[in-house]
């Protein structure tokens, strides 16, 4: 075990420090070896701020964390199916707690079967070198380095390397975990390490994989921020074509790509609602093909969840008809405007401009955010059309659409004209 604690003292904030002193303080009271492991300690080593604090427990994690919440005042909250609990305290912190456990893997890709154990078998059962290790909480400033794989060595020579010949069979998300990985430290996937993705990929291990498990690990790759490279990386070690054959990646699709990120960052500077999700973007990016049964069937053979699949069908949609309606003519009315943008999720309006690529786009899209979409609010309300007399019905949402369309053309101005409109076209 190597002496990491003046290495702790200088890159972790001293109240992180604080709070590892506490945590061994009570381990040491409980009686069980306490353990800081996975990113936090890769990311240590690299120098890379990480806070997310994940423990390893010899022991029982759900009443070491009771016993930690008691001390720092959290809030626990336990999966006993798992045995593991997350600890919630002050200023956002959050802690991870599990058991130390050995994994079986009763078929390829299935969720595993646990057993408690010891640190070291934890960290056996664990993706890659460089996630193996552990800092051990030894005592009041005292903190020491597990590392049984070489991670260390591997970190410095900018290598990701499975621990054993079997790592991707027992589980198949850690192809998209080493890609991942290596492209957001710009490391290497080591020789023999690909050689076990390309037998993986070869036997079709991620077609294996349930469809909230894909699309969780694809989610998280396209959240990074090297998003473009990973999609670059799978479709050099034909995951891409393993996922859906149909997903040929073109130059398109690159070009698309390329543009979302001046896109978002675009995006980002509009007043928009809701900001776009990233990954949503990049993953409509990269399932999109032209022909609607093509995508139809891919989509369901795919299994996402359903949520997923509606959201994708409706993009669809959403994309085509704004894209139609955006091309029908040289200069579009305000309320023209109004009516393209308002429907759309701000997902589509980053696509909409990556996929077309226009100033035009780009000029209203600015437009209905940051004027029409302020300027279409109404004052007049079904109260006061049935004052004026107006039997409720269809023709409530003619008028309203009537003075939205008014107010975004700059014909209405207030809710007296708002009123002299209705009458003039409305009562009779
Ligand atoms: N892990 C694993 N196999 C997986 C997922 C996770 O062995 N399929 C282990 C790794 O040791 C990893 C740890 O669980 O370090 C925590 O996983 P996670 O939080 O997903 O990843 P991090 O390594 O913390 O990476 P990130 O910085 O992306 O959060």
């Amino acid at each position: 075990m190597k002496d990491v604690s003046s290495l702790m003292q200088s890159r972790i904030k001293g109240n992180y420090v604080a709070l590892f002193n506490s945590i061994a303080q009570v381990a040491a009271d409980y009686q069980v070896g306490v353990y800081v492991v996975g990113g936090f300690v890769r990311d240590l080593l690299l120098n890379t701020k990480n806070l997310d604090i994940d423990l390893v427990i010899e022991g029982d994690a759900i009443s070491f964390t009771k016993k930690l919440a008691e001390k720092f005042d959290g809030q626990v909250e336990s999966y006993e199916k798992f045995g593991t609990s997350t600890l919630r305290l002050e200023g956002r912190i959050s802690i991870d707690v599990a058991t130390a456990r050995t994994e079986y893997y009763s078929y390829p890709a299935a969720l595993p079967e646990v057993k408690p154990s010891k640190i070291k078998s934890d960290l056996f059962r664990r993706d890659f070198t460089i996630n193996s290790m552990a800092i051990k909480l030894a005592g009041q400033g005292e903190f020491f380095l597990i590392d049984l794989f070489n991670g260390e060595v591997d970190l410095k020579n900018g290598l990701i390397r499975v621990l054993h010949d079997r790592s991707f069979v027992d589980d198949p998300c850690r192809i998209f975990r080493a890609i991942r990985f290596e492209q957001r430290f710009d490391f290497c996937i080591e020789d023999k390490t690909k050689k076990f993705i390309n037998k993986a990929v070869e036997s079709s291990l991620i077609a294996q994989l349930s469809g909230d498990r894909l699309i969780n690990e694809i989610k998280i790759l396209l959240n990074e921020s090297s998003q473009v490279k990973c999609v670059d990386r799978m479709r050099e070690l034909s995951i891409l074509q393993t996922i859906a054959p149909e997903i040929f990646v073109d130059d398109f699709h690159w070009i698309v790509m390329e543009k979302l990120e001046s896109a978002l960052v675009w995006a980002d500077m509009l007043l928009m609602p809701k900001k776009p999700e990233v990954w949503f973007v990049y993953f409509y990016t990269l399932f999109m093909v032209t022909k609607d049964e093509v995508f139809k069937g891919m989509m369901e053979r795919l299994h996402f969840p359903r949520n997923i699949y509606s959201r994708m069908c409706s993009e669809r949609e959403c994309l085509t008809s704004a894209k139609q309606d955006l091309n029908k003519k040289k200069e579009l009315k305000p309320s023209e405007v109004y009516d393209i943008f308002s429907k759309q999720s701000s997902e589509t309006v980053v696509l909409l401009l990556a996929i077309c690529s226009s100033e035009r786009v780009k000029k209203y899209a600015e437009l209905y955010f940051e004027k029409y979409s302020m300027s279409a609010k109404i004052e007049l309300n079904g109260d006061d059309l049935i004052g004026m007399g107006i039997k409720p019905g269809p023709i409530f949402n003619d008028i309203l659409k009537a003075l939205c369309d008014a107010r975004v053309n700059g014909q209405v101005k207030s809710r007296e004209e708002e009123i002299i409109l209705v009458r003039s076209r409305f009562v009779k």
